[in-house]
């Protein structure tokens, strides 16, 4: 990992159009790549755009200062260093410029061999920083495929599947509700296989028009239709040596499935409009969150495409039923989003834990993932507590009883859910109004009448 100075980019931030020159002169002589600023705004707007390790900024700017520069930068980044330049003035400021994560102050008139050991010290700092979490990766991806975190009995399951059939072929049918990691692991599969240095082509299903799709799968000649101005190769052809994964396979049109079919038993696809068949080498992943096997049954799916794809079957459990993995999740996952929001590490208190623990998860890892990234960017303390979690987290919203928030295989009674949310609203619209119906019926958005309606059925 070796990087030339040259590939280092430093802001230089200065009002003063000579001590600025003469900053960036000082810097580009020692081969670093330099954007100067004149004043925050400018400045801003570089940080925006561009990637630089180190900024290099006067305290006192016409229409902000370093301190408000080294907060905006500690949003966008944890990794940038920030280097601040005072006047023999303003020690204080610069204290507490460290204090709010300045690398290091230096005090004018600027020595340049001063600068040029601090800017090193920052540099070497970051390239640690760097191999520390090259090594932590290499270390997870040897045991849990790269990013894929959970240690409950139903993903260790998962993980002993996926590591007897990472060096294969086979064909793996991966299903899950929504947000349970398929995407994420026909990742996994296909870069931890043989094929890892081959193409993995991702064909989103559902996502793409019937018309459009048996073209985009496997390809056309010119001509072929309206709008085909040249011969375009398919999905199928581009995976060649390598994956295509087929997400929401469910959503296939049925005409599609026998076509489908038969370029996985003849290992060929003729692209539209052309008879000359091309030979094809394409490891097949698929997914659906659908139920496939009931789908067969109401004729909605072929049985024998299903046979062809379900090979190897991975299930990958809802959130809610391996509550352990919530705690591993969420500790990563705020790592994560603290490093990218450039914040120190957050932690999670018991109690909050606990109600997540319990929460139904119908959004499963994805709803968590957005979670954590909305509690990094509006948790102000670094510890995460009960009230700082959305209400619909919190039991005691979780009105009527064991209500998860999905409809289950199980089935559940709406009448009596509905009938015990209105109860649960209307007596504590009450105890608010102090007993009175009219504010009461005011704090719900109904009508008096159609209140005291709902009371005499509810028995209140
Ligand atoms: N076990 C896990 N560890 C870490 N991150 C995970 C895990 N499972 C899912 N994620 C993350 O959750 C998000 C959703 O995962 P993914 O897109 O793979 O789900 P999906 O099952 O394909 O969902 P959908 O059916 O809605 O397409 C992604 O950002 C993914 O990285
Ligand atoms: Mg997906």
């Amino acid at each position: 990992m070796s990087v030339s100075v040259s590939d280092v980019k430093i802001l230089v931030i200065d009002d003063d159009e000579s001590s600025r020159v003469a900053l960036t002169l000082l810097l580009r002589s020692a081969s670093y790549t330099v954007t100067s600023a004149a004043t925050g705004t400018e400045a801003l707007d570089f940080i925006s755009r561009e990637q630089f390790q180190i900024i290099v900024t006067d305290l006192f700017l016409p229409d902000s200062n370093g301190l408000d520069i080294l907060q905006r930068v500690r949003k966008v980044s944890s990794t940038i260093e920030v280097i601040v330049v005072t006047g023999h003035a303003s020690a204080q400021t610069a204290v507490r410029a460290m204090k709010e994560g300045a690398f290091d102050y230096i005090t004018k008139p600027i020595d340049f061999d001063e600068l040029m050991i601090v800017v090193l010290k920052a540099l070497e700092k970051q390239k640690l920083l760097s191999e520390n979490l090259y090594l932590r990766q290499q270390l997870q991806g040897r045991f849990e495929f790269n990013n894929i975190i959970g240690t409950s009995p139903a993903m260790k399951q998962v993980f002993e599947k996926m590591s007897r059939i990472v060096k294969t072929d086979s064909t793996v049918l991966i299903t899950g509700e929504s947000g349970t990691g398929k995407e994420l692991v026909a990742r996994a599969l296909h870069f931890n296989g043989n094929r890892k240095e081959r193409p993995f082509i991702a064909v989103n299903c559902g996502a793409i028009p019937e018309a459009l799709l048996e073209s985009e799968l496997f390809g056309h000649v010119r001509g072929a239709f309206t709008g085909a101005f040249k011969d375009k190769p398919g999905k199928f052809e581009a995976a060649h040596h390598g994956t295509i994964f087929l997400d929401e396979i469910g959503t296939m049109p049925l005409l599609l499935q026998s076509k489908l079919l038969r370029v996985l038993q003849e290992q060929t696809v003729e692209r539209v409009g052309s008879n000359k068949p091309v030979k094809l080498d394409v490891r097949v992943l698929s997914a659906s969150n659908s139920d496939l096997a009931a789908m067969v049954k109401r004729d909605l799916f072929r049985e024998d495409l299903y046979y062809r794809l379900n090979v190897i079957p991975l299930h990958l459990p809802a959130l809610r039923e391996r509550p352990q993995d919530i705690m591993p999740m969420i500790l990563h996952f705020l790592e994560k989003q603290c490093r990218l929001m450039g914040r120190s590490l957050m932690t999670i208190s018991k109690d909050a834990l606990e109600m997540l623990e319990q929460y139904a998860w119908p959004g499963n890892v994805r709803e968590l993932e957005n979670m954590t990234e909305r509690l990094t960017a509006l948790t102000e303390s670094d510890t995460i507590r009960a009230v700082d979690l959305p209400t619909e987290m919190s039991r005691q919203s979780g009105v009527a009883g064991d209500f998860s928030g999905t409809v289950t295989s199980k089935g559940v009674d709406m009448l009596a859910l509905v009938a015990g949310l209105e109860r649960t609203l209307i007596t504590q619209a009450l105890e608010i109004s102090g007993g009175t119906r009219a504010s009461a019926a005011r704090l719900l958005n109904i009508n008096r009448t159609t209140l005291v309606e709902k009371m005499k059925r509810l028995d209140l």
